[in-house]
């Protein structure tokens, strides 16, 4: 690839023709531009969207490429930013008038002026994002490429057009961009974008919470998901909107004895996860499986540095962090906070495997037993060879004992074997209390292995239980 270059093979969708019909009749000069160019030079997946730009309204010729479209498909207009949008087969195709923007302090919306395509690219986040395709008869695939973004593409560089620290005040998100490309790409930051990123990490405050996740979510799915949340500590925007991370960072040494620095702990895990799944939300599990550590963390003589109870504690701040950060308070949060909630007991199985809690934790996952597992191995993070050794293979027996218990008790899917209404047939009751004493008495004697998963011995058991509350059979 290089400068002054004609692209024409980046044009091949069907709707390139549909586009520059409409503008050579609306005597627009139009170009494609953002992502979709950047993608098309790094060779990446097919995108899901394209940034049409036009010196004149962008909102008109996604107006006549509709009427050309054989599908006629609807245009959404958004009149207060002057874009227009439609769908063609599964792409989202956006256009907008080049624009000349300037921002105000304590806002994200610009005063934006007619431009011509110089200004529009000055407007753009980074180099890599400025580049522009022709979608003009004269020169159709021509490369306009003002800040040498082709070459920060091929030195794998993030870089704003101007002045960073005037691109990044204009609209704070970008700093999250950069560092989510950055992980994404595996590019580097050019070093005055970063610095610039330091001194404007506070703007970020600005931004709503759930734009600020979905980079979150992007920077979870790329591949080494550390890279992105190191440049996001080291530019003290984490701490601003994930505080309970940044507060495990650090090693604590009393009378010789140091813990683990559970912050960068953390990240290996994440890194280890993201290796065995593409589940965002197990990925989002192991960020956040030792979250409770900061607040637990305690030093005395005669256990040294313990952390009792901050799976508990940890699954309670699941729930505060989701709420803030405005995610969503849904089955996806408890599972989170279920993953941290069990994260320590295949470890402790690890170590003295018995049937009962072996059985306990198959019940307790349920149906999440494999993604716990997954996120345990990922948690085995010692750099010594044999204790590495010792604990994978300890999680192999693990996962044997899950299958020959399973086999056996069927415990995954339990269906206690007495119901209620059964017991209060047998002892002729009205709903109350005992009820769910005899059915919690009944689980725990098969969890605990005294009776087998099935109806007649629980049947025993229950009468034998309720006898002992004081209940009689009815004859
Ligand atoms: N852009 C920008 N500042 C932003 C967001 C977007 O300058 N805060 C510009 C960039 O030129 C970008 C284009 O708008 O390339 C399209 O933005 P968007 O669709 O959000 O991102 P893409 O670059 O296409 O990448 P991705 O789809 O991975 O987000």
């Amino acid at each position: 690839m290089s400068k002054n270059k004609t692209y024409s093979s980046a044009l091949a969708h069907p709707i390139f023709e549909y586009i520059s019909k409409s503008a050579k009749q609306l005597q627009l000069e139009t170009y494609v531009i953002g992502g979709f160019v950047r993608d098309f030079f790094l060779e990446r997946d097919t995108p899901k969207d394209i940034d049409i730009v036009a010196i004149g309204s962008g909102i008109q010729l996604a107006k006549a490429v509709a009427e050309l479209l054989p599908n006629k498909p609807k245009v959404q207009v958004f009149k207060t930013y002057g874009t227009a949008m439609l769908r063609f087969d599964d792409i989202e195709v956006e256009f907008v008038g080049a624009r000349k923007e300037s921002y105000s302090e304590d806002s994200r919306n610009p005063v934006v002026e007619n431009g011509t395509l110089q200004d529009d690219q000055n407007r753009r986040d980074f180099t890599i994002n400025a580049l522009a395709l022709s979608l003009n008869e004269a020169n159709y695939g021509y490369l306009l490429d003002p800040f040498n973004g082709i070459s920060d593409l091929q030195n794998k560089i993030i870089k704003t057009p101007l002045n960073p620290d005037i691109t990044f005040s204009d609209d704070p998100l970008r700093m999250l961009r950069a560092i989510r490309f950055a992980t994404q790409l595996n590019f580097t930051i050019a070093p005055e974008s970063l610095e610039a990123i330091k001194r404007n990490a506070a703007r970020i405050d600005i931004i709503t919470r759930e734009r600020i996740v979905e980079e979150l979510h992007k920077i979870m799915r790329s591949p080494v998901p550390s890279v992105g949340f190191i440049l996001l500590h080291k530019t003290k925007l984490l701490e601003r909107f994930l505080p309970e991370l940044t507060n495990l960072e650090g090693v604590e040494e009393v009378e010789g004895q140091k813990h683990k620095d559970n912050f960068y702990h953390t990240l290996e895990v994440v890194d280890n996860i993201a290796k065995h799944t593409n589940d965002l939300w197990l990925r989002w599990a192991a960020l956040l499986h030792d979250i409770g550590k900061a607040p637990t963390k305690k030093f005395d003589k005669k256990n040294g540095w313990t952390f009792h109870g901050h799976e508990f504690v940890g699954s309670r701040m699941v729930y505060k962090l989701f709420k803030r950060l405005k995610m969503p308070l849904n089955n996806k949060m408890k599972f989170v906070q279920k993953m941290v909630l069990l994260s320590s007991r295949p470890i402790i199985l690890a170590s003295e495997v018995t049937d009962s809690a072996v059985r306990r934790l198959i019940f307790d996952a349920g149906e999440d037993l494999e993604s716990l597992m997954t996120l345990c191995e990922a948690d085995i993070t010692t750099k010594n060879p044999s204790r590495f050794k010792k604990y994978h293979n300890n999680f192999k027996i693990v996962r044997q004992k899950f299958k020959e218990v399973e086999e056996r008790d069927h415990i995954r899917n339990f269906q206690p074997p007495i119901s209620g209404e059964l017991i209060m047939e047998t002892f002729n009751l009205k709903p109350c209390k005992e009820i769910g004493l005899i059915k919690d008495a009944i689980k725990e004697a098969i969890l605990d292995g005294k009776i087998a998963n099935d109806y007649e011995e629980a049947y025993r058991f229950m009468l034998k239980r309720a006898e002992k509350l004081g209940l009689k059979k009815q004859s």
